[in-house]
């Protein structure tokens, strides 16, 4: 087989790792979901999870792809024969569906940073109907001060970007790239944080982000936070897998999946803190008690207005990087999704490497036309019957979270049942020498063989119970 590339070291590895993890997730969806869900009962019920079943389920995952040295497919079907490799395939799936939505949400980001940063967004006077046309009519060509106002052309672009430095290689493409933008992502992200932080009203933002109301603890916390959890780390589908293969036998994967757990933790947390703050500003200002943080419209209408609130010059600064750090943590996430299915076809077919990125990231693009369109342009998209009248983008992205929980599940059945726990710990033995004597290996072996599958099995299953009839009309 030709030479598939490695990262350079260590910090190459968990950059890029991080980078994946770091994404749309943490900044747009975990301060909705916190807010939603009662503020810090919701982030002790994630630190629960992450501890409890995504790390060892991390260290399992990379584990497994470092050992094969292969592709998610080629990983399972190496290991555990033909008939598990079907579960790499289906992991492969889901993330092609993955990234077929995500790049329509990055492209209204990337849409946003140039019309915040270049054109005349903050002078608009309802950014509500703003955004709403502006998800709409995906083919407008209308354009205001030269910036188009198509988002077809945005995603476009968005998915050229990814892949071209997917197309790079390894070292040269993706390692790079995380490089330069993570660090970046954690400088702009600190720099707003301390600033929302003197704004007016900013303490209120804070009290509601932090102060636990343990009223709010229901079931559904739990399941939005596993699934949440899983989401946040690109577990569950075989993103980490590919990445372990490209890493080389003499790093630490338990030590680096702590970091990588931690670093993409921590950005979470961090864009609530930055996020609050600067809600409640704007409630002081507009001297109302509540603004609507839900879904969407919290980046992409609530936070354009707090921009605009601080007059066009400083709006356009502050906005601007604040869409900036957005698609940098998107393009982190989309080479490495967009990685997954290359490398299986690079590994599996022997295609050559640049080929098949650009035809990988085209089909992509056109499975993720649909979602584009479901935000109103195509009603019969935007109102599904058979989904509680929701819109074709949630529809998949739904379906996506509940396959990365089930993906994780089995992936457990695999270590335990097929692979062999011990040759698991053989692999992180690798590079970890301590490992076979330490309490770290107890709670790994325990975790992946009884608690990850249980857990991860009867609450995947609830939550399809509770996506598709309401867990309340069930039990
Ligand atoms: N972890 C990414 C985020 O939080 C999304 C992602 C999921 C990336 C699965 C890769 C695989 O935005």
């Amino acid at each position: 087989m030709a030479n598939r590339g490695y990262f350079s070291g260590r910090i190459g590895f968990i950059l890029a790792a991080a980078g994946s993890a770091v994404g749309l997730g943490n900044i747009w969806k975990f301060p909705y979901l916190a807010g939603q869900n009662g503020g810090a009962v919701f982030l002790f019920i994630y630190l629960l999870c992450i501890f409890l079943l995504c790390y060892p389920v991390m260290v399992g995952e990379i584990a497994i792809g470092r050992r094969a040295g292969l592709d998610a497919y080629g990983s399972y079907q190496k290991l555990g024969g033909k008939k598990w490799g079907y579960l790499g395939l289906f992991g492969i799936m889901v993330g092609i569906f993955i990234l077929s939505f995500y790049n329509v949400v990055a492209g209204w980001a990337f849409g946003y940073f140039l019309h915040i940063s270049f054109g005349d967004l903050l002078q608009e006077d309802n950014m509500g109907s703003f955004f709403g046309l502006f998800v709409n009519d995906i083919l407008d060509l209308s354009s205001t001060k030269g910036l188009a106002n198509s988002n077809f052309l945005f995603s476009l672009i968005f998915m050229a970007m990814t892949a071209f430095i997917v197309a790079r290689g390894i070292q040269k493409g993706i390692e790079v790239a995380n490089r330069i933008m993570m660090p970046a992502l954690y400088v702009i992200l600190i720099g707003i944080i301390i600033y929302s932080l003197t704004l007016p009203n900013a303490m209120a933002g804070v009290r509601f982000y932090l102060v636990p109301d343990f009223g709010e603890l229901k079931i559904q916390t739990v399941f939005e936070g596993l699934k949440q959890a899983f989401f946040s780390l690109s577990l569950g589908m075989g993103t980490l897998m590919t990445y372990g293969s490209y890493l080389k036998k003499n790093e630490n994967i338990a030590s680096s999946a702590a970091v990588i757990s931690i670093a993409d933790t921590s950005v979470a947390f961090l864009a609530g803190l930055m996020v609050f703050p600067l809600v409640h500003f704007l409630q002081f200002k507009l001297q109302v008690t509540e603004v609507a943080t839900a879904g969407p419209p919290l980046i992409f209408i609530v936070l354009p207005q707090i921009f605009q609130e601080m007059g066009v010059a400083l709006g356009r600064v502050v906005g601007g990087l604040f869409f900036l750090l957005v698609c940098f943590a998107a393009l982190t996430s989309t080479i490495s999704l967009l990685e997954v299915p290359v490398a299986y076809l690079v590994d599996q077919m022997n295609m050559e490497r640049k080929k098949v990125v650009w035809g990988i990231a085209l089909l992509i693009f056109v499975v993720g036309l649909p979602s584009m369109m479901s935000q109103g342009m195509v009603p019969f998209l935007n109102k599904l019957t058979f989904y509680k009248g929701q819109d074709f983008l949630v529809f998949v992205s739904d379906m996506c979270d509940i396959s990365l929980t089930v993906g994780g599940c089995l992936m457990c059945v695999f270590i335990t049942y097929q692979w062999r726990i011990h040759n698991m710990n053989e692999e992180l033995e690798e590079g970890n020498e301590g490992y076979n004597r330490s309490f770290l290996k107890k709670y790994l072996n325990f975790t992946i063989q009884y608690v990850c599958p249980l857990l991860l099995g009867i609450l995947s299953i609830l939550i399809i119970i509770d996506k598709f009839f309401g867990i309340e009309n069930v039990f």
